[in-house]
């Protein structure tokens, strides 16, 4: 079977949607939902409503593989309170993706979330091209910001890290000793693509967080490590663009999977994700899609060798 438990959220499946894609409408996360996910990530929403960066903002830039500066354009918790309402009167597990200025801002808009409905929150502390990509790559401001939420937030608390550090362990053990209920890994890289003719970075922000395909074994090195270091869940994000790379990030570690670039193809992907890892767990003889968790790590590494 697929149900999970994440955190005490029951899930029909381990897959769900990242944050960012095709979530900013109650409409297009009905539809991910329909097709089988356990529950939807919201696009971040912040204190207020903000544009984005101009285009060109999204580019494939080899099959299956994205690079994107969009800026965290979102319409401002205000405004997106009708869209949780609603998405909560259709049951439809709900993570709201927030982020904010200050500690204090991002407690606003989690707050206002979770009394709209919410069923966890995500704190994005990780963007590449935005401001708040700056607690991520610190471990006392990410303790710091986890623990204010934690202190007054009941619904569970997800973090998203931030793959463009030197130690994502370190970042990870602050936000669980912060008391954060799961981790998030990964978001996206940061990169540039050049065009050779302007001689200019395509993005109009310049550069921009990579997605896809070219991102999946470098998340999966990362959920790998942290699953040797944390106690709370991983929730493994990066590059899943059929069912194997689902169950690669399981053995690596990871409690429930996020889907993002991927659904560029059609929702209809998680359908046959479902589909497929029910078979392969039938195929294997395993009842639950958890048991599998983590279980790479019994494979022992070979040790350095000795010089003759
Ligand atoms: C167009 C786009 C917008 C995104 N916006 C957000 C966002 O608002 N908040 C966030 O935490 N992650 C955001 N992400 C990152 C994704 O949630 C995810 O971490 C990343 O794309 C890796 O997963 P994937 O390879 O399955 O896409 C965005 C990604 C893309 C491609």
């Amino acid at each position: 079977m697929l149900e999970i438990n994440l955190s005490g959220l029951k899930l029909k499946s381990p897959l769900i949607l990242a944050s960012g894609i095709l979530g900013v409408s109650y409409s297009s996360m009905k539809r991910i939902f329909n097709a089988g996910a356990g529950a939807v990530t919201s696009k971040s929403i912040g204190p207020r409503a903000r544009k984005g960066y101009k285009n060109p903002s999204i580019l494939e830039i080899y099959p299956g593989t994205f690079i994107n500066a969009v800026g965290l354009g979102n319409p401002g918790i205000d405004n997106f309170l009708s869209e949780i309402k609603e998405i909560k009167e259709n049951k439809i597990p709900l993570i709201v993706s927030v982020f904010g200025d200050t500690n204090q801002s991002y407690l606003n808009v989690a707050t206002k979330a979770e009394q709209a409905g919410a069923d966890a929150i995500e704190i994005n502390i990780s963007c590449p091209h935005a401001e708040v990509s700056s607690i991520g790559i610190d471990k006392d401001l990410t303790y710091s910001l986890v623990k204010t939420l934690k202190e007054k937030l009941e619904v569970p608390l997800f973090v998203k890290l931030n793959p463009n550090v030197t130690s994502i362990g370190e970042i990870a053990l602050a936000a669980e000793k912060g008391g954060a209920d799961g981790v998030v890994a990964i978001n996206t890289l940061s990169a540039m693509v050049i065009d050779i003719n302007t001689k200019r970075p395509i993005l109009a922000h310049g550069s921009g967080g990579l997605s896809g395909r070219a991102i999946h074994p470098i998340a999966i090195k990362k959920v790998y490590d942290l699953y040797q270091l944390l106690k709370i869940p991983i929730i493994g994000c990066g590059g899943i663009s059929t069912w194997k790379e689902v169950v690669e990030f399981i053995l690596a570690g990871a409690s429930a999977v996020q889907i993002g670039t991927a659904l560029y193809r059609g929702v209809e992907i998680i359908t046959e994700i479902n589909n497929s890892l029910l078979n392969f767990l039938k195929i294997n003889g395993y009842k639950s899609i958890s048991e599998l968790i983590g279980l790479s790590h019994e494979f022992k590494t070979q040790e350095v060798p000795d010089f003759d």
